[in-house]
């Protein structure tokens, strides 16, 4: 009897989100070992096995991933996921005034080694990508190149012109891939034993609460787009937003916010000492992988222990983030261990933020089945501030998109006067402007209810959802 591994069906948006993401860890990993490390080489053949299915299902030769206006771009469509977690590849596309790269179907594995070993060298000034295609072809690497930057209106970097973004989007995005280079910076930098500078978290988390602040900042939108990223930041970021917009409906305590902010930007930060084959695995883990990766909680709090300056609720968080309060999860402890209640936050918004999430191996779960399932796990997590969660995150979260009754797709801005009335923006087709202007008009279905219009929600099923932010031209 033989097992054949189940592919999961093609869909080339996620595999062009998936291939920029094993791009951005094959950079991350030329930054940080020799060519010949299997975390190199597993890192190559993740991007030539992408590359290749691309190919193959698309027909496309060469396969463009272009960048213009701060996004990832594949064939014509920005990739707003994969443009989060993608601002260093970004940034040094743009060092070598280049347009993205192409990956000629024909390449060699030897030839994306070359490709991305002098990638990760900065150019010499007056250098740009014309230099490196030319040191590239002396080096036998002939399929893969960078491409000519995209120039609005006129030519193009490979075949991939970008859709015009939504200027709040915009805003948004660039913050949001600020946050998640600092923490490849940290990443990188606990990968090396190096140390952590707190400083500049603590700057981010600050950032983070005054966009929060700001209704009109599509943060919490963004929180939800249903793409993964490569080294799990986006997920640290989302659940740093998360615990944030939670514990301000608990404490008007600003130093203390910021503080949860830090924390909840470091829970994972323990995941940087885990094997880069177990962490982004998308098999079932075997009971070793899952003790090895269980550790990453303890190894994060010693990494923080480590130093003086580090804040006792994030070395709380990174340890406790996994435990239960019946004393059940890990790390397990000779003596009960009581939990705080950031801690509990940070745990909450973690488990809503994995369950809502899109991971290379499942579907994203709505919110509304989300909370069912956190409800379930009974003591596993703090009850009372679960039920004060869902009060304060809505039964629809700000950024899900919904059908209201008389068939008009909208996004939830903001929580109105009943969980069941959110305030949203309609996205319908004579609306689309709503989303390129700078205050979109936002509709209160409770003065829709009043006005006799009865607004009922349901919720988008993710293709729908999908073809909805197409629609909108927000993927
Ligand atoms: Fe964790
Ligand atoms: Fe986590």
């Amino acid at each position: 009897m033989t097992a054949t591994a189940l592919m999961p069906p093609f869909d080339a948006t996620t595999q062009a989100t998936l291939l920029v993401d094993e791009i951005t860890a094959a950079l991350v990993n030329a930054r940080i070992y020799e060519p010949t490390h299997p975390r190199v080489q597993n890192s190559l053949a993740a991007v030539r096995t992408t590359v290749r299915r691309l190919a193959e299902e698309t027909g496309a030769d060469p396969v463009c991933i272009a960048t213009a206006d701060g996004m990832v771009v594949f064939q014509q469509r920005p990739l707003l996921g994969a443009s989060i977690g993608a601002a260093r590849l970004i940034d040094q596309l743009q060092q070598w005034g280049a347009g993205g790269i192409a990956f000629g179907a024909a390449f060699e594995t030897s030839e994306l080694a070359e490709f991305f070993a002098a990638m990760a060298a900065r150019p010499q000034p007056g250098t740009d990508f014309t230099h490196l295609n030319a040191t590239l072809t002396t080096r036998n690497c002939r399929h893969v190149s960078l491409l000519a930057p995209f120039v609005q209106g006129g030519g193009e970097a490979g075949d991939d012109a970008a859709m015009p973004m939504p200027g709040t989007v915009k805003v948004g995005l660039r913050f949001y891939q600020a946050v998640i280079d600092l923490l490849q910076n940290v990443t990188v930098s606990v990968c090396r034993g190096g140390r952590i500078d707190f400083a500049p978290v603590q700057t981010q988390a600050e950032q983070l609460l005054k966009q929060l602040d700001d209704k009109d900042e599509p943060l919490l939108g963004l929180a939800r787009q249903d793409q993964y990223d490569a080294f799990t930041f986006g997920h640290s970021v989302r659940v740093a937003v998360l615990s944030m917009n939670f514990a301000r409906a608990l404490t008007d305590d600003r130093d203390l916010l910021i503080r949860i902010g830090t924390a909840a930007l470091l829970h994972d930060v323990g995941k940087s000492l885990i094997p880069f084959e177990i962490l982004h695995s998308t098999q079932i883990l075997s009971e070793e992988e899952r003790r090895q990766m269980n550790r990453h909680a303890e190894l994060g709090a010693e990494c923080l222990l480590c130093h003086d300056d580090s804040d006792p609720l994030a070395i709380a968080a990174a340890f406790g983030h996994h435990r239960a309060p019946d004393g059940s999860g890990y790390p397990r402890t000779v003596h009960d261990h009581e939990t705080d209640v950031v801690t509990d936050i940070v745990k909450i918004c973690d488990v809503f933020e994995a369950l809502t999430a899109a991971r290379p191996y499942k579907q994203p779960m709505s919110p509304i089945r989300a909370y069912r399932v956190m409800l379930a796990m009974g003591d596993k997590l703090n009850r009372r501030l679960l039920r004060r969660f869902i009060e304060v995150n809505g039964v629809y979260p700000i950024g899900q998109l919904v059908e209201l009754d008389d068939g008009g797709v909208a996004m939830v801005r903001a929580q109105g006067a009943s969980p069941l009335q959110p305030k949203v923006v309609l996205l319908d087709s004579e609306h689309d402007q709503d989303l390129v202007e700078a205050e979109p008009q936002i509709l209160d279905l409770a003065d829709v209810a009043c006005a006799g219009a009865r607004a009922i929600l349901r919720e988008l099923t993710p293709d729908q959802a999908r073809e909805c932010l197409d629609r909108a031209g927000e993927r």
